[in-house]
């Protein structure tokens, strides 16, 4: 007798999967200078669709959020279009496909934001190789923090990606904190060298991620929501002295409320 349960169909919440198989969100750069999802990025998902549940690649929730050539976004019309024709295409499979929500922050470059600077928590430059921009490969730069008022827009990007995550026909979202992107650069103090209301304490470097869950939990039901965290992640120069507190307060109630 086969006892695997891989195979197996799975409920959580409302979500009915058809087996234990999730696919892994993974940047592609495939849809183009204007990030607008296409039928290649289409037929992509599609052929994937015999897993029980489909994370997609990182998408920009703005143009601040950008730091990867051709990666999709989701905070315009024509983007909202374009993933629109992906989750047609997969509905009829019965496979869930959760957005992945993505802002890069300091991991980008100024030739991704018409010579402005990339931003982060604190102005603490990625120590690693060069990146990928449309101008060439270029060394990382010093991030410019984000001034509070900015903290707040980025928050209300993210409530608005999950509205038109919810127009283009998605199951649900995942917010990525992970792999030293934005929300992980708020995490780590290495990072975060803030002296407000968003820096110092695990629960003020927390402040950030969780407005950003409370914003997306407006638009989506908590079995809608995922929240993606590397504890003690070293990809994107990343990695704090205090991870296993940092990490175990951040999974403890607040991350609670997410079910994938
Ligand atoms: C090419 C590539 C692209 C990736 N893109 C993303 C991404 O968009 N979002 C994300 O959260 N993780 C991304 N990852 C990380 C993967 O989801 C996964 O966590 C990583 O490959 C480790 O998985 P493993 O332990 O099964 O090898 C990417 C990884 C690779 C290799």
């Amino acid at each position: 007798m086969n006892n695997n349960k891989m195979f197996e169909p799975l409920s959580i919440g409302k979500l009915r999967l058809k087996n234990r198989i999730a696919m892994a969100p993974m940047t592609r750069g495939r849809a183009g200078k204007e990030r607008v999802p296409n039928d290649l990025m289409a037929e992509y998902y599609v052929q994937r669709a015999g897993a029980g549940l489909l994370i997609t690649e990182a998408t920009v929730i703005s143009n601040q959020g950008i730091g990867w050539i051709d990666s999709p976004g989701i905070f315009t019309d024509a983007m909202v279009e374009g993933w629109r024709k992906v989750t047609e295409k997969v509905k009829p499979t019965g496979t869930p496909i959760f957005l992945q929500l993505w802002h890069c922050g300091r991991a980008s470059h100024s030739d991704f934001h018409d010579g402005n600077l990339p931003v982060s928590a604190s102005a603490v430059k990625l120590n690693g190789d060069n990146i990928h921009t449309p101008l060439g490969s270029k060394p990382y730069e010093n991030p410019r923090p984000l001034t509070v008022e900015e903290i707040k827009a980025t928050v209300n990007d993210y409530r608005k990606a999950a509205e038109n995550a919810k127009a283009a026909g998605f199951s649900g979202i995942e917010v990525h904190g992970a792999n030293g992107y934005l929300i992980n650069q708020f995490l780590d103090a290495t990072t975060n060298h803030r002296e407000d209301q968003y820096g110092g304490s695990i629960e003020n470097r927390f402040r950030f991620f969780k407005e950003v869950l409370e914003a997306v939990l407006e638009v989506w039901p908590p079995d809608q929501v995922g929240a993606r965290i590397s504890p003690n992640g070293v990809f994107n120069d990343m990695g704090c002295d205090d991870y296993r507190e940092l990490f175990l307060y951040v999974t403890k109630e607040p991350l609670a409320k997410c079910s994938v």
